[in-house]
Formats: structure tokens, sequence, C-alpha cells
């Protein structure tokens, strides 16, 4: 097996190609048992739904047996559906539904650590060394406790290494470079790392036999210790690709690693662009009222952001990436606020955040509710660990509204006992309501997953070039181009209208609307003059 080049790897499955993605919080979507919580039979019931929006593929947050300290990402039994959620019976049911409507599930695989309350924990903490000493990291005497080791009272004399909260203590994938001196540290390939990771393909495979489609990998760049360069880790991923890609050929590995070209050479398929290791995804969405707080960002009604560090961070990664994986920039997840957060709260603005994130390259990905609109809702007390110490993503966790109801048709449960309150506006959107009404900004976003599949060159692979991206200016101008079509989108998010120029040679016969809203374009000589209202944008076919 060849290593760390991405061209030594079987080329992603071919649906991946036009598929759309969609977001689901199993807690919040929709739920049948009345308890208050969503779960599997509510995700089934609204399959067709989805798959009326436009969607192919789905990725769901963690529905494992879990002590809930970190909403599901503290794992107690990888091998079972949490009771809260239904059975494992229910989840092989719902890939069944989703295969019937030609759609896709992922699971989401929290790989690098378990809930301390995990019984693979409970074993490895034993005075007595047993099969699972070396499961978890620890040091070989409780008064050494270096960065991100958690000291407590256990049977063994060490401490453990955690990977985010304390109770999240990190699985042993071993070291890239053991520190001679500090002999708990295992390399990777030491028994017990080994054994861990066989632990994790086999719960791979257990769940792809099952029926599923992939998974969304938990902070994947993170499992081994001490790695320079993540030489271990490329080489663990690319056999875990190796051996998936051989067993189940349509199976997907998408990464929350924060840098797709790094997660696209380990193995991955698929990586986000998000608010993790660059500042392109927050300089574009985080205002002063979200989970995570800037003063500036360009999609804000003030117009005092600027495009230039996304755009150069994209187009590094786009470069980078190739044809060799792809990128996802999604419009929000369960750890940030929605689009729709604080000042950014009318259609209009919303508008003009989804043509932009479905009018570039790569993997489009709605997270559940943000097609309706639903807000970003502060001030939210900590649920099963949203707080961080930056913020709160309990605001991007609430119910999703199916209908006008007071309960919004999420639950038959008393409001007090809803995972979290459902948002109490006056007006709060709603899928029914905006079914019924063409005109919505759900049939808008709709319409967005429409043209990409009609336009190559709106989709996954078309080309982009930026006409307009000036540091700290508006509006934002783009080309997307694929076999001889060419289109070219404005988007204005701030609340100026704006007139620029930007050289554009050959003649243009016509830029003919597709989606258009208070903006326009004419070739003026060898310039292109763009138009745009405040809040504005425009999709134009190009026709020469
Ligand atoms: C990832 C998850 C986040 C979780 C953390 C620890 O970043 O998206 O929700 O808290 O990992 O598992």
């Amino acid at each position: 097996m060849t290593i760390g080049s991405a061209l030594s790897f079987k080329p992603a499955p071919e649906w991946l190609k036009t598929a759309a993605f969609y977001q689901i919080y199993p807690q919040s979507f929709k739920d049948t048992d009345g308890d208050g919580i969503g779960d599997i039979n509510g995700i089934i019931s609204k399959l067709d739904y989805l798959k009326w929006l436009g969607i192919d593929a789905i990725w769901l947050n963690p529905c494992f047996e879990s002590s809930y300290q970190d909403a599901g990402y503290d794992v107690t039994d990888f091998y079972r559906v949490a009771k809260r959620y239904g059975t494992n019976g229910d989840l092989k049911r719902l890939f069944k539904e989703a295969h019937k409507r030609k759609m896709r599930v992922c699971l989401d695989l929290v790989a690098g650590h378990t809930s301390i309350d995990h019984p693979w924990f409970k074993a490895s903490q034993a005075a007595t060394r047993n099969e699972l000493s070396d499961r978890y990291i620890w040091t070989n005497d409780s008064t050494v406790k270096p960065v991100k080791h958690v000291s407590g009272k256990f049977e063994r004399n060490g401490t453990y290494r955690k990977n985010f909260f304390d109770c999240q203590p990190a699985l042993n994938y071993g070291f890239g470079k053991p520190e001679p001196d500090q002999p708990w540290q295992l390399p990777v390939t030491a028994e017990g790392p080994q054994k861990t990771r066989k632990e994790l393909i086999k719960i791979m495979d257990f769940w792809m036999t099952m029926g599923c489609d992939g998974f969304r990998v938990d902070m994947a760049p993170s499992l081994i210790k001490n790695d320079p360069d993540r030489v271990e880790t490329n080489k663990l991923w690319a056999e875990i690709r190796n051996h998936f890609q051989q067993r189940f050929p349509e199976g997907i590995l998408i990464a929350e690693w924060g840098n797709p070209a790094r997660a696209i050479k380990a193995g991955f398929m698929m990586d986000f662009i998000i608010h993790l290791g660059n500042d392109g995804y927050s300089s574009l969405f985080f205002n002063k009222e979200g989970t995570y707080r800037h003063d500036t960002c360009y999609f804000n009604i003030e117009g005092n952001g600027t495009p230039t560090t996304f755009v150069n961070y994209y187009l590094e990664q786009l470069k980078n990436v190739g044809d060799s994986g792809y990128v996802c920039v999604p419009t929000a997840n369960h750890d940030f606020q929605r689009p729709n957060c604080g000042t950014r709260n009318t259609e209009a603005q919303l508008r003009t955040v989804t043509t932009f994130l479905m009018t570039i390259p790569g993997v489009p990905l709605f997270y559940y509710g943000d097609e309706i609109g639903m807000k970003f809702t502060p001030g939210l007390p900590n649920k099963e660990g949203s707080q961080l110490t930056k913020g709160n993503r309990a605001g991007s966790r609430t119910p999703m509204q199916w209908d006008s109801s007071p309960k919004a048709g999420f639950s038959t449960a008393d409001l007090d006992k809803f995972y979290l309150p459902i948002d109490s506006s006056t007006y709060r959107p709603n899928v029914e309501s905006e079914m019924a009404n063409p005109s919505s900004l759900l049939h808008f976003n709709r319409y967005l997953l429409q043209l990409r599949k009609q336009y190559p060159a709106l989709g996954t692979h078309g080309a982009i070039h930026f006409l307009y991206a000036e540091a700290n200016k508006y509006p934002l101008v783009y080309e997307r181009s694929a076999n001889g079509q060419r289109f070219v989108i404005v988007i204005n998010p701030s609340g100026k209208s704006v007139q620029v120029y930007c050289p554009l040679s050959g003649t243009i016969k016509e830029f003919k609307p597709v989606l258009v809203d208070r903006a326009s374009l004419i070739q003026v000589n060898n310039k292109l003059q763009i138009k745009a209202d405040a809040v504005s944008y425009g999709i134009f076919r190009v026709i020469e």
C-alpha cells in the first residue's frame, strides 16, 4: 500500500459528484414517540420531504448510546442506537427507506474518544492490567499531568488524555513520535493502539454491513498524538480508506478536519470549510450575535466585512484538492450559528447566503432548518454540553419547525419536555406554510438545488473565477463555467447599493437573468458594469 498521496486511492464513488447533503441533528428533527426528543422513525417519516427538496444524502449526528454530556459525542456503546432514538432495527429501516428513494445515509463516527462512562474506560482505569489497559492514553504516574490530561480518582496510577471535554477520554491510537523518556507514550505499532484501530474498523464494518452509506468522522486529524506533519495519521486513514473501499465501493468518508487538502491527502473523500483551522468561513458569516462572535463579517447588513480571507483560502483549497476529493461549505452545523442570526434575519438576506453557497464549487449542504430560514436562538441554557467557553451551540439545535401549530409539528410532548425550546418568535418559519407558498425561501432553496443539477456549470465541479472580490468591498462577483456554459453571479449582502466595474474580454450578447433580485450586469466596452441594490443577488447566464 502506498500512502500520503491522494493518487494512490481509488476514486470516490460517482454519486458524490452530484449529491446534495442535509445534516440532521436527531434530537431536534422529528419526534414520533412523544418524549420531546426526535427519533429515527421521525426521520423516516420526513424522507419524502427531503427527497422533494432535492436532497441525495443525509449526515446524521451521533445516534448511539451516550452519556449526553456532549450531545452524543460521548459514546458509551458504538454498536447500539440510543434508546431515545429507537433501535438498531429502526436505523436499518432508515437505511432501507432512504435507499428506496435513492437517498443515502451517513453516520457520525466519533473515532477519537468515548464517554468516560464507556465500559472500555471503566476496564482501562483498573489497577490490574487487562485487555483494555491500553485502550486509552494514560501516564504511568498520577502526579504527571501533561497538557490535556485529566486526573481523578482512578484505580490505576495515572492521568488520562482527553480530546475535548474532560468526560471524553482519547482512544489510544499511539504517538507518531513517542518521547523516549515517556514510556507510556506508545508507538502506533504497539499492540494496544493496533487493537484500537482494529476496533474502529470493526465499528465501521458493522454499520456499513447494515446498510449505512458512509461516515462523517469527528475530529478526524486528532487520532494520533504528537504526529509532526501528520505522517502516521495519514497512514492510518489511508489504511482505513483502502480497506473501506475494497469492502464498500459505494461508501464515502467525510472528515471533520477543516482543511480539505490535508483531509483528502489522508484518504477522506470530502471535508468541510468551516470555523476550524482558518478564518475563511467565520469571516463570511460570524457576526456579533452567534455562538462565536465577530465584529465584522461579509454577510452582514453593515457591509463592513471582507471577502478575501475566504476567497483566498477557498481557491487554495480547490486548487490543492483538484479532482481527488470534494470541499463542502455548509449553510451551518450543530457547532455554530445558522445564517439567520442577529441582524442577518430577513428573507432577502438569507437568500444572498444560499445563492452564494449553492452556486460555488463543492458539495452543497443544508443544515436542517436552514432551508426554511430557522433562526439561531440566543440565550438558551446549556443543553448536553452545548455551552463552550466561547459561546453556546444550543441556539442552532432547536426543534425543527414543521407547521404553524403551537408545537410546530415537532412533537406531541408538553412544551416543557421539548429537547430545547422551540423558536418563540411570533412569526416563525415552518415547512408546511413555505411549501404552500411558491415564492417562499423553501421553494427558492429548492430551486437553487435544481439549478445546480440542471447546469453543471453551477454544480460541484464547474470552474470558478472571481471577477470582483476586493478587500472590504461589495458586491462579490464570480463566473462559473463548464462545457462551454457560463454564468455570472452577483452577491451583495450589504445594506448599501453598489456599482462597480471589472474587466471583461470578448463580446457578450446577453446576460440572461436566471434568478435575480435587484442586480444587473451590462457590458460597457471591455468592462463589466455591475449594479447591485442593498441586499441583492443575481444569477445570470452568459449568452455569447
Ligand atoms: C466535533 C463535534 C462537536 C463535538 C466535538 C467533540 O467538533 O462537531 O459537536 O463537541 O467534536 O466530539
